[in-house]
């Protein structure tokens, strides 16, 4: 450090002590003095250079100072603001030394691993405690974990699904993405920072979706989705095999592409109402596959609604009961057939025990249908008809072969 100060300044004498200390033999005192004084004005010169000089350099690294203080102030902000911003974070982030160690993280990974920071510090992912599985159940070891194939790769990886033990044993599903972090000065990868976001609530969401896909692929039934103007949002396998249609021509469509001239229009006009009235709907309807040919179609449409109870989808079902339908028809065609038969007709099982009788056994005999279901036709015996009748009836009909013949039978007593 220099200074104006006049102690520093030189001392003209000081060089005539000098050279009288030397004994230097005196030629010509006057030219030696003048050329001492020459020195003396080019030092003082000098001098005041130096000072110049060493004030610029003073003011300059005052300058330098304040720039690196400046810059000093300016690294601890954004430390701060990044590390503000790391702790706020809902993600969890951690950090691996470049020995694979870790040695940062923020709150969020102490949550979503259920760790403290006592137990994070100095883990690696080859730990076994992590107990770490693969989507599909099986162990995912420490070697593929995503920090150590960055490390292996110096690539990023991104979108990796784990799951982790908590130490209480539950498992917490995460997201992974991790970063290589390289040195500056000689681009080697120092660091690989992995944050991870905790899916095991969406996970659980989306194996139940998955689980209820399979379910409706799995069933005979036909399931539709309509939003609440009646639109198709989906529809199962089922649906498309039953109808014909693929679910890519229909969606975004009403569903009376399914009806035809033949459909009732006093069942179209229930269906109107209930849904109107935003009711579950539940009936038969003939309806129409995309190939024109006509099936019977048990159908239930329910409504769906939100918490909040506002109506948000229709949820229908589709059953092909063309067969049973048929086979009912023709029951009843049957059953009409024998009701309006001129003989008298008496069904029992093999029990012998009666099933059904005619209109024309009720007006012969005189026996309700209520006094004679659930009998034996021995009630109706008079005591007339040979033995050997009965014998012969009921070895014809055990042996699956028709019998005719003549029973004498007596009308119910009229008091
Ligand atoms: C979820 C849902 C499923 C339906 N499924 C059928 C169906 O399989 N067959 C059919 O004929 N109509 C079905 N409908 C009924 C029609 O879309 C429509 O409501 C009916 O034709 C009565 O309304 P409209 O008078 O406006 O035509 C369904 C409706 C909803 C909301």
């Amino acid at each position: 450090m220099y200074s104006d100060d006049e102690s520093n300044s030189v001392d003209p004498g000081f060089f005539a002590v000098k050279r009288n200390a030397a004994s230097v033999p005196d030629p010509d005192t006057a030219g030696f003095l003048d050329e001492q004084k020459i020195i003396y004005e080019q030092l003082k010169i000098s001098h005041a250079e130096l000072q110049s000089t060493n004030k610029e350099l003073l003011s300059a690294i005052e300058q330098q100072a304040a720039v690196i203080q400046q810059a000093t102030a300016d690294l601890r902000t954004n430390e701060e603001q990044y590390r503000s911003v790391l702790s706020g974070l809902s993600e969890g982030v951690i950090s691996h030394r470049g020995d694979g160690v870790i040695d940062a993280w923020n709150l969020s990974a102490e949550r979503i691993l259920g760790l403290s920071g006592e137990q994070l510090m100095g883990r690696t992912s080859f730990d076994p405690r992590w107990r770490a599985i693969r989507e599909d159940g099986s162990p995912f070891p420490g070697d593929a974990h995503p920090s150590v194939e960055v490390f292996r790769t110096g690539l990023a990886q991104s979108n990796v699904i784990m799951g982790v033990h908590k130490p209480d044993g539950s498992l917490t599903w995460i997201l992974i993405n991790a970063l290589p972090i390289f040195r500056s000065e000689d681009s080697v990868l120092s660091r690989v920072v992995v944050s991870f976001a905790d899916i095991t609530e969406r996970k659980r969401v989306k194996d139940k979706l998955r689980l209820s896909d399979l379910a409706l692929k799995a069933i005979s039934q036909g399931v539709l989705v309509t939003d609440a103007e009646e639109y198709i949002l989906s529809a199962n396998d089922a649906f498309e095999a039953i109808t014909g249609y693929r679910r890519s021509e229909i969606l975004g469509q009403n569903c009376r592409f399914l009806q035809g001239a033949l459909t009732s229009a006093d069942t179209l006009i229930s269906i109107r109402q209930d849904l109107n009235s935003k009711k579950s709907f539940s009936g038969e309807i003939l309806n129409y596959r995309k190939d024109g040919s006509t099936f019977w179609n048990e159908l239930t449409i329910s409504p769906v609604r939100d918490a909040k109870g506002k109506l948000t989808h229709f949820i229908g079902i589709t059953r092909d009961v063309t067969e049973r339908k048929n086979a009912s028809d023709k029951i009843r065609q049957l059953s009409l057939a024998l009701e309006q038969s001129p003989e008298m007709v008496v069904i029992t099982n093999t029990d012998a025990v009666i099933e059904y009788v005619n209109e024309v056994f009720v007006q012969s005999t005189g026996y309700s249908r209520e006094e004679v279901i659930g009998k034996n036709p021995r009630m109706l015996g008079s005591g007339h008809t040979p033995l050997k009748n009965y014998i012969e009836l009921w070895d014809a009909l055990t042996q699956g072969q028709p019998w005719s013949g003549n029973l004498y039978n007596r009308r119910k007593k009229v008091n």
